[in-house]
Protein backbone atom coordinates (compact mmCIF):
# COMPACT_ATOMS: atom_id res chain seq x y z
CA UNK A 1 0.00 0.00 0.00
CA UNK A 2 1.39 3.37 -0.81
CA UNK A 3 0.24 6.87 0.77
CA UNK A 4 -0.03 9.66 -1.38
CA UNK A 5 -2.38 12.75 -1.89
CA UNK A 6 -5.19 12.56 -5.03
CA UNK A 7 -5.81 15.45 -6.98
CA UNK A 8 -9.30 14.79 -8.78
CA UNK A 9 -9.41 14.99 -12.26
CA UNK A 10 -12.91 14.62 -12.78
CA UNK A 11 -15.67 13.23 -9.93
CA UNK A 12 -14.77 9.79 -9.02
CA UNK A 13 -11.57 9.76 -11.07
CA UNK A 14 -7.84 10.98 -9.58
CA UNK A 15 -3.99 10.92 -10.12
CA UNK A 16 -2.19 9.92 -7.34
CA UNK A 17 1.34 10.25 -7.94
CA UNK A 18 1.31 10.65 -11.73
CA UNK A 19 -1.02 7.16 -11.58
CA UNK A 20 -4.67 7.32 -12.47
CA UNK A 21 -6.88 6.19 -9.88
CA UNK A 22 -10.60 5.66 -8.42
CA UNK A 23 -11.52 5.34 -5.26
CA UNK A 24 -12.20 1.88 -4.51
CA UNK A 25 -15.37 0.52 -3.48
CA UNK A 26 -14.77 -2.09 -1.97
CA UNK A 27 -11.46 -2.11 -0.31
CA UNK A 28 -8.98 -4.83 -0.11
CA UNK A 29 -10.34 -6.15 -3.21
CA UNK A 30 -8.55 -6.25 -6.35
CA UNK A 31 -10.44 -7.21 -9.59
CA UNK A 32 -7.15 -8.08 -11.99
CA UNK A 33 -4.08 -7.45 -9.81
CA UNK A 34 -4.04 -3.71 -9.67
CA UNK A 35 -2.01 -1.62 -7.59
CA UNK A 36 -3.88 -0.55 -4.22
CA UNK A 37 -3.52 3.08 -3.22
CA UNK A 38 -3.89 4.62 0.70
CA UNK A 39 -5.01 7.90 0.82
CA UNK A 40 -6.58 9.71 4.19
CA UNK A 41 -8.51 6.95 5.39
CA UNK A 42 -9.58 5.42 1.89
CA UNK A 43 -8.51 3.01 -0.73
CA UNK A 44 -7.92 3.97 -4.16
CA UNK A 45 -6.98 1.54 -7.39
CA UNK A 46 -4.56 2.11 -9.85
CA UNK A 47 -6.11 2.56 -13.49
CA UNK A 48 -4.08 1.50 -15.63
CA UNK A 49 -4.62 3.38 -19.13
CA UNK A 50 -2.75 0.25 -21.16
CA UNK A 51 -5.58 -2.24 -20.00
CA UNK A 52 -8.83 0.04 -20.63
CA UNK A 53 -9.65 2.01 -23.28
CA UNK A 54 -11.94 4.56 -20.93
CA UNK A 55 -8.34 5.47 -18.91
CA UNK A 56 -7.07 5.89 -22.19
CA UNK A 57 -9.69 8.42 -23.39
CA UNK A 58 -9.16 9.96 -19.96
CA UNK A 59 -5.17 10.34 -19.99
CA UNK A 60 -4.98 11.41 -23.91
CA UNK A 61 -7.56 14.69 -22.96
CA UNK A 62 -10.98 13.75 -22.45
CA UNK A 63 -12.86 17.04 -21.73
CA UNK A 64 -15.35 15.88 -19.52
CA UNK A 65 -16.49 12.83 -18.24
CA UNK A 66 -20.11 11.85 -18.96
CA UNK A 67 -20.09 9.19 -16.15
CA UNK A 68 -20.53 10.51 -12.54
CA UNK A 69 -21.79 9.61 -9.17
CA UNK A 70 -25.20 7.89 -9.58
CA UNK A 71 -25.13 7.45 -13.26
CA UNK A 72 -26.90 4.43 -14.47
CA UNK A 73 -24.38 3.10 -17.42
CA UNK A 74 -24.97 0.31 -19.92
CA UNK A 75 -21.74 -1.22 -20.23
CA UNK A 76 -21.32 -3.30 -23.58
CA UNK A 77 -18.16 -5.33 -23.93
CA UNK A 78 -17.28 -6.01 -20.42
CA UNK A 79 -15.41 -9.10 -20.18
CA UNK A 80 -14.17 -9.84 -16.80
CA UNK A 81 -15.50 -7.07 -15.50
CA UNK A 82 -11.66 -5.01 -15.20
CA UNK A 83 -12.95 -1.42 -16.54
CA UNK A 84 -16.69 -2.02 -15.78
CA UNK A 85 -15.75 -2.22 -12.12
CA UNK A 86 -13.49 1.50 -12.22
CA UNK A 87 -16.75 2.57 -13.92
CA UNK A 88 -18.54 0.89 -10.67
CA UNK A 89 -16.22 2.94 -8.51
CA UNK A 90 -17.06 5.96 -9.94
CA UNK A 91 -20.85 5.20 -10.05
CA UNK A 92 -20.73 4.24 -6.36
CA UNK A 93 -23.55 2.90 -4.42
CA UNK A 94 -26.39 5.08 -5.44
CA UNK A 95 -25.37 3.81 -9.80
CA UNK A 96 -25.65 0.97 -11.72
CA UNK A 97 -23.55 -0.55 -14.26
CA UNK A 98 -25.88 -3.19 -16.82
CA UNK A 99 -22.51 -5.70 -17.84
CA UNK A 100 -23.12 -7.19 -21.05
CA UNK A 101 -20.84 -9.71 -22.54
CA UNK A 102 -21.10 -12.09 -25.03
CA UNK A 103 -18.55 -14.62 -24.17
CA UNK A 104 -19.51 -17.52 -21.20
CA UNK A 105 -15.79 -17.39 -19.68
CA UNK A 106 -15.69 -14.15 -19.32
CA UNK A 107 -18.96 -13.82 -17.48
CA UNK A 108 -18.16 -16.62 -15.64
CA UNK A 109 -14.95 -14.05 -14.04
CA UNK A 110 -17.20 -10.96 -14.50
CA UNK A 111 -19.98 -12.60 -11.73
CA UNK A 112 -17.38 -12.84 -9.34
CA UNK A 113 -16.48 -9.20 -9.55
CA UNK A 114 -20.67 -8.43 -9.54
CA UNK A 115 -20.67 -10.79 -6.62
CA UNK A 116 -18.27 -7.90 -5.13
CA UNK A 117 -19.92 -5.34 -5.93
CA UNK A 118 -23.61 -4.44 -5.69
CA UNK A 119 -23.67 -1.93 -8.17
CA UNK A 120 -22.40 -4.32 -11.46
CA UNK A 121 -25.28 -6.36 -13.15
CA UNK A 122 -24.01 -8.74 -15.05
CA UNK A 123 -26.15 -9.49 -18.29
CA UNK A 124 -24.68 -12.76 -20.91
CA UNK A 125 -25.83 -11.39 -23.83
CA UNK A 126 -24.96 -10.29 -27.64
CA UNK A 127 -25.08 -6.34 -27.32
CA UNK A 128 -25.91 -6.84 -30.91
CA UNK A 129 -29.70 -7.80 -30.05
CA UNK A 130 -30.36 -5.32 -27.12
CA UNK A 131 -34.30 -6.53 -27.09
CA UNK A 132 -33.16 -9.44 -25.87
CA UNK A 133 -31.71 -7.73 -22.18
CA UNK A 134 -34.25 -4.93 -22.31
CA UNK A 135 -36.14 -6.45 -19.96
CA UNK A 136 -33.03 -6.07 -17.38
CA UNK A 137 -32.68 -2.45 -17.75
CA UNK A 138 -34.67 -0.72 -14.94
CA UNK A 139 -37.38 1.63 -16.68
CA UNK A 140 -35.53 0.58 -19.96
CA UNK A 141 -33.09 3.66 -19.53
CA UNK A 142 -29.43 4.40 -18.72
CA UNK A 143 -27.63 8.20 -18.91
CA UNK A 144 -24.67 6.58 -20.46
CA UNK A 145 -23.90 3.66 -22.92
CA UNK A 146 -20.43 2.87 -23.18
CA UNK A 147 -19.22 0.55 -25.70
CA UNK A 148 -15.66 -1.56 -25.79
CA UNK A 149 -17.14 -4.31 -28.81
CA UNK A 150 -14.18 -5.67 -31.60
CA UNK A 151 -17.24 -5.91 -33.55
CA UNK A 152 -17.04 -4.75 -37.53
CA UNK A 153 -20.47 -3.51 -36.89
CA UNK A 154 -19.67 -1.33 -34.24
CA UNK A 155 -21.23 2.03 -34.98
CA UNK A 156 -24.36 -0.54 -35.64
CA UNK A 157 -24.24 -1.53 -32.62
CA UNK A 158 -24.09 1.77 -30.66
CA UNK A 159 -27.15 2.73 -32.48
CA UNK A 160 -29.25 0.00 -31.40
CA UNK A 161 -28.24 0.31 -27.86
CA UNK A 162 -29.34 3.93 -28.27
CA UNK A 163 -33.21 3.03 -27.66
CA UNK A 164 -32.09 3.12 -23.69
CA UNK A 165 -30.95 6.36 -24.00
CA UNK A 166 -32.74 9.84 -23.93
CA UNK A 167 -32.36 12.98 -26.08
CA UNK A 168 -29.34 14.68 -24.97
CA UNK A 169 -28.31 11.30 -22.93
CA UNK A 170 -24.14 10.60 -23.15
CA UNK A 171 -22.79 7.94 -25.29
CA UNK A 172 -18.70 6.55 -25.37
CA UNK A 173 -17.43 4.23 -28.41
CA UNK A 174 -13.86 2.85 -28.11
CA UNK A 175 -13.32 2.44 -32.13
CA UNK A 176 -10.81 -0.33 -33.42
CA UNK A 177 -10.11 0.29 -36.69
CA UNK A 178 -9.07 -3.07 -37.38
CA UNK A 179 -12.05 -4.61 -36.28
CA UNK A 180 -13.99 -2.43 -39.26
CA UNK A 181 -11.20 -3.49 -41.63
CA UNK A 182 -8.05 -5.33 -41.87
CA UNK A 183 -7.15 -3.00 -45.01
CA UNK A 184 -8.28 0.46 -44.69
CA UNK A 185 -5.87 3.19 -43.19
CA UNK A 186 -7.06 3.39 -39.49
CA UNK A 187 -8.01 7.49 -39.86
CA UNK A 188 -10.60 6.74 -43.13
CA UNK A 189 -12.35 3.60 -40.74
CA UNK A 190 -12.74 6.39 -38.15
CA UNK A 191 -14.51 8.71 -40.55
CA UNK A 192 -16.71 5.92 -41.93
CA UNK A 193 -18.04 5.29 -38.35
CA UNK A 194 -18.36 8.24 -37.50
CA UNK A 195 -20.43 8.96 -40.58
CA UNK A 196 -22.58 5.84 -40.19
CA UNK A 197 -23.47 7.49 -35.86
CA UNK A 198 -24.52 11.11 -37.20
CA UNK A 199 -28.01 9.41 -37.97
CA UNK A 200 -28.47 8.92 -34.54
CA UNK A 201 -25.28 10.90 -32.17
CA UNK A 202 -24.09 14.50 -32.80
CA UNK A 203 -20.16 14.25 -31.67
CA UNK A 204 -18.82 15.57 -28.83
CA UNK A 205 -15.00 15.41 -28.42
CA UNK A 206 -12.68 12.56 -30.52
CA UNK A 207 -9.90 11.56 -28.71
CA UNK A 208 -6.97 9.68 -30.71
CA UNK A 209 -5.46 6.87 -27.86
CA UNK A 210 -3.44 5.40 -30.37
CA UNK A 211 -0.49 5.52 -27.91
CA UNK A 212 -2.12 3.42 -25.53
CA UNK A 213 -3.87 1.24 -27.70
CA UNK A 214 -3.16 0.82 -31.37
CA UNK A 215 -4.90 1.89 -33.94
CA UNK A 216 -7.72 3.06 -31.53
CA UNK A 217 -9.56 6.57 -31.06
CA UNK A 218 -12.58 7.07 -28.53
CA UNK A 219 -15.72 9.21 -29.37
CA UNK A 220 -17.94 10.84 -26.95
CA UNK A 221 -21.31 11.20 -28.60
CA UNK A 222 -24.71 12.81 -27.23
CA UNK A 223 -28.08 11.54 -28.99
CA UNK A 224 -30.02 13.49 -31.20
C1 LIG B 1 -11.80 -5.48 -25.77
S1 LIG B 1 -12.75 -6.60 -24.85
C2 LIG B 1 -13.44 -5.61 -23.58
C3 LIG B 1 -12.51 -5.23 -22.47
C4 LIG B 1 -13.24 -4.50 -21.36
N1 LIG B 1 -14.05 -3.43 -21.89
C5 LIG B 1 -12.29 -3.91 -20.35
O1 LIG B 1 -11.69 -2.85 -20.61
O2 LIG B 1 -12.17 -4.49 -19.25
C6 LIG B 1 -14.16 -6.81 -25.86
C7 LIG B 1 -15.19 -7.72 -25.28
O3 LIG B 1 -16.36 -7.65 -26.09
C8 LIG B 1 -16.97 -8.92 -26.08
N2 LIG B 1 -17.90 -8.98 -27.22
C9 LIG B 1 -17.60 -9.17 -28.53
N3 LIG B 1 -18.73 -9.16 -29.27
C10 LIG B 1 -19.75 -8.94 -28.40
C11 LIG B 1 -21.16 -8.81 -28.56
N4 LIG B 1 -21.74 -8.88 -29.75
N5 LIG B 1 -21.91 -8.61 -27.46
C12 LIG B 1 -21.34 -8.51 -26.22
N6 LIG B 1 -20.01 -8.62 -26.02
C13 LIG B 1 -19.23 -8.83 -27.09
C14 LIG B 1 -15.79 -9.88 -26.18
O4 LIG B 1 -16.16 -11.19 -25.78
C15 LIG B 1 -14.79 -9.19 -25.26
O5 LIG B 1 -14.86 -9.70 -23.95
Amino acid sequence: MITMKPIQLFPGVYKIGGALATRSLTPGFKVHGERLLEAGNAEYREWNPYQSKLAAGIACGLHALPIKEGSRVLYLGAAQGATASFVSDIVGEKGVVYCVEIAPRAVTDLIRVCEKRENMIPILADARKPSEYASEIEDGEVDVVFEDVADPQQAELLKSNARFLKKGAAAMLAVKARSVSSVEEPRKVFEKVKRELEEVFELVQEIDISSFEKDHEMLVLRKK
